[in-house]
């Protein structure tokens, strides 16, 4: 997927798929959105989500730099016959919020999702992200439940 778009005539924001040789920037995009990630650590993370078909990983770039990126998973599911997607990471870079690089990512999301007959799109986020929920309330997501989380002690590996 690649489409060039100028939604508000002053800059060339372009959405395409992520590519392995995006992992500084997108590490860099992880560290902006609280989640400390080392380079070596996004390469070895997009090797695994790249080469499984259920992921998508979308990047914006504005002005050939990325700014943005949304990663989804397509899943099956045990309460609905169609498809499921989720929304699984959304970020945009803080000089670019507020110019519509989140809505454009959420359409080429929504459109891939389409292509793999998914009718049903959620995501979780943290309670303080107060301005994401405003967002995704102005892209037409309701808020329709809680999200749970529990942390497990990780099992030494043999
Ligand atoms: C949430 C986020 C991805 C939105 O991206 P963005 O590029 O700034 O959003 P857009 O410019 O496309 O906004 C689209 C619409 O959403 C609404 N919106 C976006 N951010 C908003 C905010 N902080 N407060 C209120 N409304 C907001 C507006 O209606 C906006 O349209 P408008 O600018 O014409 O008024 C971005 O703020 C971000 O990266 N936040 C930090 C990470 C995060 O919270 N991610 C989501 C976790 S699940």
């Amino acid at each position: 997927m690649t489409r060039t778009t100028d939604p508000r005539g002053n800059r060339a924001l372009r959405i395409r798929d992520a590519k392995l040789s995006d992992a500084p920037e997108l590490a860099a995009l992880m560290c902006e959105f609280d989640y400390e990630t080392s380079y070596a650590e996004m390469h070895s993370r997009l090797q695994v989500i790249l080469s499984d078909v259920s992921y998508s990983t979308i990047v914006a770039e504005v002005d050939n730099k990325l700014c943005g990126m949304i990663g989804t998973l397509t899943h099956a599911s045990h309460e609905h016959n169609d498809p499921s997607g989720k929304i699984i990471a959304l970020v945009v870079s803080k000089p670019q919020r507020r110019s519509g690089v989140g809505r454009a990512l959420i359409a080429a999301a929504e459109n891939d999702f389409a292509s793999r007959r998914v009718t049903r799109v959620t995501l979780t986020t943290r309670f303080e992200r107060e301005g994401a929920h405003r967002f995704y309330e102005a892209l037409g997501y309701a808020k329709t439940g809680f999200r749970f989380a529990k942390n497990l002690p990780r099992i030494p590996q043999k």
